[in-house]
């Protein structure tokens, strides 16, 4: 059986609550049992984690070596800034693919800057929190060819 693991950075916890506008009116809480319930379904297992802290996603990202088949990474803000996460993506070498809810490349100039974009086989953005469940799929049908 496949392990996704979904690590999600800085504010995300927020969701439902900040600009819902941008973001959607769905919580965190709903979003990651969306997932939970897609995962049995699909029969994965799949871990799915939020840190506001940059060596917290470094760390989860290292920690995947060897134990992790995918990753689906919602970097937040750092996706903008952080070469760490993107070195450590580059260094694990396992399957990523990137999922923004919003449309980033249609957004403010500072947010079509991605670092993490450099490691990963596939980017989702602008299809809500949907595109986790996109994201998930793709990373299934790559690792089953
Ligand atoms: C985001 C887009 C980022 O620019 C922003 O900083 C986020 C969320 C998204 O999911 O649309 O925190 O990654």
């Amino acid at each position: 059986m496949k392990t996704i693991r979904v690590i999600n950075g800085p504010n995300l916890n927020m969701l439902g609550v900040r600009e819902p506008d941008i973001y959607g009116k769905t919580d965190y809480k709903s979003l990651c049992e969306m997932m939970e319930n897609y995962a049995k379904v699909s029969d994965i297992n799949i871990q799915i984690m939020q840190s506001n802290h940059e060596g917290d996603l470094v760390d989860w990202i290292q920690e995947s070596y060897k134990v992790i088949d995918g990753i689906v990474i919602n970097p937040g803000a750092y996706t903008h800034t952080s070469i760490a996460i993107l070195d450590a993506a580059k260094a694990v070498g396992i399957p990523m693919v990137e999922v923004h809810i919003s449309d980033v490349d249609s957004r403010e100039e500072f947010r079509q800057v991605s670092y993490i974009r450099k490691a990963c086989i596939k980017t989702i953005s602008g299809h809500g929190i949907n595109g986790y469940l996109e994201a998930i799929d793709f990373l299934l049908q790559h690792l089953n060819n």
